[in-house]
């Protein structure tokens, strides 16, 4: 069973890295023409289809092999379609394999369809999220150190699909074709090698423990995968210092090194399918059973303290990743600013530097580690996230910085990824989320939705979804400060009245929601922070009533900030605007132009004066 096992998995990881790969290469790598796919993009439509068939059969074998193992029955059995159904619809694996399959067809339906470049990468992104779901609830689910484990593989599977899907879908291009779509692909296929092997490591650390388990044939498996990465990283070095000839390159011989990387990587792929289809040896000193590792994947902190909560860590790997990548790309956009002599506030980069900070002691630092275990440090949590996170990220005008740092287009009539990025702000989308309105609504109306309903229940026990509610937080601040506060360019002219009276809107909503949590009688949890068993936590009611009363606390205050902001943002547009206008008068006044301001106002007094004659 574990060799059908591994073959189907096998044939799903292949087809889904070409397919994401081809995606790749047609919304990036290729020239795009006016925001539509060139020729060459069109060309690859037929091993986009044929790639996603391959990962929609794969897929399909994987969730039968997975379910016959899991009940230790025949592939027939599992065939049965009640039992099938049972596990794709009430089984949280079963769940996530049956979207991957479903994101897998919807790759094969519209391979032929796709014309625009936003689409391609709409499709490019939804394809990675069908890919890594299922890995959220793999046997990384058991091991101990749950964020370090399951988040290491999401990146590692990734990363890979850039990578390897990259190179693949280059190998089969029209080697014609090949020299625009390699020059773009090194730099991204440098940052996927990096994510790769540190993610793997990462891993193989939290399997094996670099004292135990390493005699075992998982462990040779992966020091194999290790010497393989390591002729690839080769590979890829030669790659680059061949490029770096310009108009010298031997592309044939270019063509033919990058054929030989493709078949090692497609065998490295074969040992992972393995190791992922296989249980990992035994740890050596597997703590004693904890019930809150069983819920939350965490072990049960010590009873929480200024130091714990200022010094523990409890790395959630999947969003150091995120972040990791958000600086990267933001350091490297002010050194493209520096590097052509233009000026970049550090005050922007210091306000987006704390933001992260704020995210990242929110989710990994000992506060996020805290929010685990009771209700109040999860408000205080929330509220770093959504509240005051935010700010700094807006703050640190991180779409402008880009707009001025992406790569314009390679040939003159490329729209290119700045072009793209531009195409993003003024869609319809973009309009809608930007009315102050819907920013309110996502922004206010959202606590009352997932706090009042049996969603928080729900998110706060699996690992997606308490990962998607702290990406929601986020996300509905940085939304909610972008439109009161942002720096950035908005496809909307919000009026600063309509943006006082937004934010006295949403103080209100917040404080009535904090109230409600304040005087709440009943768990709103479902269960959750009971069933961890917390020693030091015996009260959960009061608790969850301390969380209401710091929401109110905590809240308030970036939004009176933001408040003020607004306020002193009004008053120097208006001295602004007085400027600009006495500037206009003086210039209009040295050209020998009729002053039309003195002009207007002159006729305004003729009309009093006709009208105090008349009384
Ligand atoms: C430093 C180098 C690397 C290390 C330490 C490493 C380690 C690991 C570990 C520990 C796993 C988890 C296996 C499990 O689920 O138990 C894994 C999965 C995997 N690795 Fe790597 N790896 C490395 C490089 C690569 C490369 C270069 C490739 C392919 C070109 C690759 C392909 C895979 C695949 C396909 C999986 C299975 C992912 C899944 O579960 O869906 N790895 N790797």
């Amino acid at each position: 069973m574990i060799a059908l096992g591994t073959f189907f998995k096998y044939l799903s990881l292949i087809g889904s890295f070409t397919a994401i790969g081809t995606l790749l290469a047609m919304a990036f790598l290729l020239l795009d023409v006016e925001g539509k796919f060139s020729i060459q993009g069109y060309k690859l439509k037929r091993l986009l289809w044929g790639a996603a068939i391959v990962w929609s059969f794969g897929v399909a074998g994987t969730i039968i092999v997975t379910l016959a193992t899991a009940l230790d029955q025949s592939i027939s059995f599992a065939l049965d379609p009640t039992v099938l159904r049972s596990f794709i619809t009430q089984i949280t694996l079963g769940q996530y394999l049956f979207f991957e399959l479903i994101v897998a067809l919807v790759v094969v339906i519209s391979a032929f369809r796709i014309k625009r470049i936003l689409t391609a990468t709409f499709i490019l992104l939804l394809s990675i999220i069908g890919l890594v779901a299922p890995v959220f609830q793999s046997h990384s689910e058991s091991s101990g150190s749950h964020g370090l484990a399951i988040g290491s593989l999401v990146i590692h599977v990734a990363a890979l699909s850039l990578w390897v899907g990259g190179v693949i879908a280059i190998a089969l291009l029209d080697p014609k074709d090949r020299p625009i779509a390699v020059s773009r692909f090194s730099e991204l296929a440098l940052w996927s090698v990096i994510a790769v092997v540190a993610s793997g490591t990462v891993n193989a650390w939290v399997r094996l423990d670099f004292q135990g388990a390493w005699n075992s044939a998982y462990a040779y498996v992966v020091i194999a995968k290790i010497a393989l990465t390591l002729v690839l990283v080769s590979i890829g070095y030669l790659h680059r210092t061949t490029l770096a000839l310009r108009e010298r390159i031997d592309w044939l011989g270019f063509g033919r090194l990058l054929f030989v990387e493709a078949m090692i990587m497609v065998a490295t792929v074969a040992m992972g399918a393995w190791l992922s289809s296989i249980e990992p040896p035994e740890r050596p000193n597997l703590p004693e059973f904890d019930p809150a590792v069983a819920v939350s994947g965490i072990s049960t902190p010590p009873p929480p303290s200024w130091s714990r909560i200022l010094f523990s860590y409890e790395p959630d790997a999947l969003m150091i990743g995120i972040l990791i990548t958000a600086v990267a790309l933001y350091i490297k956009g002010v050194l493209v600013m520096r590097r052509r002599g233009d000026n970049w506030p550090v005050g922007r980069s210091i306000a987006f530097g704390l933001g992260i900070a704020g995210i990242d002691f929110a989710t990994s630092g000992g506060l996020g580690l805290y929010a685990h275990f009771a209700f109040s440090y999860h408000m205080v949590a929330h509220m770093v996230l959504g509240m005051i996170a935010p700010i700094g990220i807006v703050l640190g005008a991180p779409i402008t910085l880009a707009l001025r740092t992406l790569p314009q287009s390679r040939d003159g009539t490329e729209r290119g990824v700045r072009g793209t990025l531009l195409a993003v702000l003024h869609s319809k989308v973009a309009i809608f989320f930007t009315n102050p309105i819907v920013a309110l609504a996502v922004f206010d109306g959202s606590l009352f939705a997932l706090y009042f309903t049996e969603l928080f229940g729900g998110m706060m026990q699996s690992h997606v979804g308490h990962l998607l509610m702290s990406i929601h937080f986020i996300l509905a601040g940085i939304l909610f400060f972008h439109v009161i506060i942002g720096i950035d360019p908005n496809p909307r002219r919000i009026p600063h009245l309509v943006r006082i009276v937004i934010v006295f809107a949403a103080m209100s909503i917040h404080a009535f929601f904090s109230v409600a949590l304040m005087s709440s009688t009943t768990l709103i949890d479902q269960g959750y922070f009971a069933s961890l068993k917390t020693p030091w936590l015996t009260d959960l009611l009061a608790d969850q009533q301390l969380g209401g009363s710091i929401g109110w606390a905590m809240g308030e205050i970036p939004i009176l900030l933001a408040l003020v902001a607004t306020f002193i943002s009004w008053v120097k547009d208006d001295s602004r605007e007085v400027k600009r206008i006495d500037r206009n008068t003086s210039r209009a006044a040295a050209m020998g132009q009729p002053d039309e301001l003195a002009d207007y106002n002159r006729y305004l007094q003729k009309l009093a004066e006709r009208d105090r004659n008349d009384a």
